[in-house]
Order: C-alpha cells, then structure tokens, then sequence
C-alpha cells in the first residue's frame, strides 16, 4: 500500500530536535551507515543532542559516512560560514568519527569538477537516512522554488529571499554568497528515508503546501517529498496551529511509541 508522509507532532522546538536526534540515533546504531546531513538553524539543536548522546551514552559514529546537502559557492572550507565549518563545529570534531568519511560540497573548486565530485560521493553511496531543513520559500537544500526539478547535483543562483534569511548568519548581505551547490531533488529522494524538521513562523506556508493536498510543484521544491515512501516530518504544534495544518497533522500521525511520542 501507498505509503503517505507522517507526521511528528511536538510541543516545542527543543522536543523537536531531541526526536530528529533519535530518529538519527537509530540507524547510527546499525553500523556502517550513510547519513544525509542538513545545516542551518534548526539543525543546531539536533547535533547538539547528538553530541549528547555521545558523551553520555557512547552513541558512536565510527563507521558512519556523512554527505551534507548544499555548500555555498566561492566560500573556503574554513570559512566561519561556510558548512564544512558548521559540521566539524557542531558535530564532526566533538565526536568519534573518521572525517575521510564525511562530504561537504567543496564551494571553491572549479564547477566541474566540484559536481562531478559531489555526485560521485552521492553516488557511491546510498543514504540511509536524510535530514532536511526547510527554506521559507520551500526550498529543500538549495533547490529553490522553479519552474522544473533539477534532479542532480547543480550550482544554483539563490534567491534574494534566502540570502535575506541567510543573512543574520553574516556580517552583511553584499557578504551572503550569490550562489551555492546543492543536491538535486532526485539525490534527496534517494534516501531510504527522510527527515523533516520544521521550525520557525516563516515556514508556515510551505508546511501547508507539503500537507494540505496532495499536489507536487517545483515552485514550492518540498513538495517532492510527496513522491517518497518514508517521510518523517517533525513540527511543533505552535507552527502547526500557525499554518492551520492541525487537522492534516493529525491524519498523518504515526504510531504511539512507548513513551508517548508520536512516530511512525
Ligand atoms: C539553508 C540551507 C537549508 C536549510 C535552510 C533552513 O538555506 N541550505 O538546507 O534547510 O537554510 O535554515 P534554518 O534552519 O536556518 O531556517
């Protein structure tokens, strides 16, 4: 049977990133794992849970591969903004993992051959697990709103929205890079399974297009999650409420588990 997108909900952020932690955690434990891994705000949380978890109770990442979703273009890995620098700050060097293993897009190397890198790791291994944020416009990575998919690995030109969003990241716009390298929208749907963690007010409307019918547009690109069999989406109930997807929530809530939360 037609397996449809579930549907977390949570009383707060903070819950939220402790249950995307744990949905992480899990197929960590498997071994020999590949995850997808996201930045931005919403994730900090997440990586701090992870990193938690691995002082206290030595969830280990020693045979985990990572590959992270986008990259902005022209910035050095050493960049304090560029993601390379986000993942070892938050996550890579606090915990046991062997960083040969991990892919961040490298923004500053000739085009083609940063694509043809950056497939060539999406390729060569497939991915239990994504994690995704979300763009206030929709935007999964950095596939931003279009009139088509990309389904591969591109070098896209961001929007003056995203750079905006972005911003408070930087010192200044004019310093919010112009452009960025992103997984495609088939890359992500490779996954075996995706994660979804929605946080803030201006997510509100690309929340209702991903759970309010059953439509799949590339101008709001999150939508594509529609056409994968295993999509989590994890969102407080305060957001929920704000994009007057309550009802939807509901409908799409997976299981009880043990202690109480909801998953499928
Ligand atoms: C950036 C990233 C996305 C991320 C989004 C949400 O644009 N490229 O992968 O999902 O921001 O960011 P935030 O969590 O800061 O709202």
């Amino acid at each position: 049977m037609r397996k449809k997108l579930s549907v977390i909900l949570t009383g707060d952020h903070e819950e939220s990133c402790s249950i995307v932690a744990g949905l992480v955690a899990e197929v960590v434990v498997r071994g020999d794992v590949c995850l997808g891994l996201a930045t931005g705000g919403s994730m900090e949380g997440v990586y701090a849970e992870l990193r938690r978890r691995h002082d206290a109770e030595g969830l280990s990442f020693r045979s985990v591969a990572t590959v992270n979703l986008d990259e902005y273009v022209g910035l050095e890995p050493s960049h304090v903004q560029s993601y390379r620098h986000y993942m070892d700050h938050k996550l890579f060097d606090h915990v046991d993992i062997d960083k040969a293993r991990t892919c961040v897009p490298r923004g500053t190397l000739p085009r083609d051959k940063m694509l043809e890198e950056f497939q060539g790791f999406l390729d060569s291994r497939p991915r239990d697990l994504q994690l995704l944020g979300l763009g206030s416009n929709g935007h999964i990575g950095f596939n931003e709103p279009a009139p088509f998919f990309a389904p591969w690995a591109h070098v896209v030109t961001l929007e003056e929205g995203t750079r905006r969003d972005n911003q408070r990241f930087f010192s200044s716009l004019d310093e919010v890079p112009s452009q960025a390298v992103t997984m495609g929208i088939g890359d992500i749907l490779n996954a075996a399974r995706i994660v979804l963690l929605v946080h803030g007010p201006s997510k509100a409307e690309p929340l209702r297009a991903l759970l309010q019918d059953d439509r799949v547009c590339p101008e709001v690109p999150c939508t594509a999650l529609k056409l994968h069999p295993d999509v989590v989406v994890v969102v407080d109930r305060g957001l929920a409420r704000l994009a007057g997807v309550e009802k939807e929530c509901a409908g799409l809530a997976g299981e009880e588990i043990d202690d109480g939360q909801k998953r499928r």
